[in-house]
């Protein structure tokens, strides 16, 4: 994957945090999918698209696109525009309650938004891995804590984050929280290596939330929080 041929899809419009392309781009090289186009991948918490626009032209696999905080029908809107309209199907579901086939994916990507819904032991189990063919792959990319400072996410990252500290877990804490299944073969956590490149890509964005994070960097993002990169292969 060449970052660069999605420069012009990377935007305030696009983007709800640091850079979600830039974490795929890190993930696809450590772990690169690889799918026929009949195959299917879930983009759980998609946001407004970006990282399926880029699973579908980078594996040329079908890309169900799902989001909780944006509709549907504004994803189908940008996925036409794009040009990807019948390669991507979005929907909007609650990743708690999802209503695809069992076994329905060989691969699940979820970008930024994994964190917000998945923080308990059991999940992947009960919610996600039904839905995952055999020798599925899932890639997902989240901040999170540096595991020196696990198990602190409140008292170290709530002048930033207020409620919503306890969700920044470390890789060590989060290969722990996915945990042992019959049904998995290897699970990987580790701290991603494109921190600051995705943080100043999103602060270059000027968005107003960007602008907010930005005041937090140098006193807690960037001395108590990394990205976590996770990988799962499934037997
Ligand atoms: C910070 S945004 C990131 C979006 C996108 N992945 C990106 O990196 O630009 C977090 C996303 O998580 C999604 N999300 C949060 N809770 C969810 C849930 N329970 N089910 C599905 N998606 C959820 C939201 O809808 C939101 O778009």
């Amino acid at each position: 994957m060449n970052i660069n041929d999605y420069t012009n899809y990377m935007s305030s419009e696009t983007l709800m945090g640091p850079n979600s392309a830039r974490v795929l781009e890190e993930l696809f090289k450590k772990y690169p999918l690889q799918l026929e186009k009949d195959d299917t991948v879930l983009d759980l918490g998609c946001g407004k698209g970006l990282t399926s626009l880029v699973i579908a032209k980078e594996t040329g696999a079908k890309v169900y696109a799902n989001d909780l905080w944006i509709s549907a029908e504004e994803n189908a809107g940008r996925f036409e525009d794009w040009g990807v309209g019948e390669q991507i199907t979005p929907v909007c579901e609650d990743a708690n309650d999802l209503s695809f086939d069992k076994g329905q994916f060989q691969a699940l990507v979820s970008i930024d938004s994994y964190h917000y819904f998945a923080g308990k032991v059991g999940f992947f189990d009960n919610k996600i891995l039904p839905f995952l063919d055999d020798k599925a792959v899932v890639l997902i990319g989240i901040p999170g804590i540096k595991d020196e400072y696990a198990g602190h996410s409140e008292e170290l990252l709530s002048d930033w984050l207020g409620e919503e500290a306890y969700m920044f877990k470390s890789p060590r804490e989060w290969k722990e929280i996915i945990g042992d299944h019959s049904r998995i073969e290897k699970v990987e956590a580790w701290e991603m290596e494109c921190f600051e490149n995705a943080w100043s890509e999103w602060f270059a964005t000027n968005h107003k939330y960007a602008c907010g994070d930005k005041q937090h960097f140098e006193t807690i993002i960037k001395p108590y929080t990394c990205f976590v990169g996770i990988f799962v292969k499934l037997k």
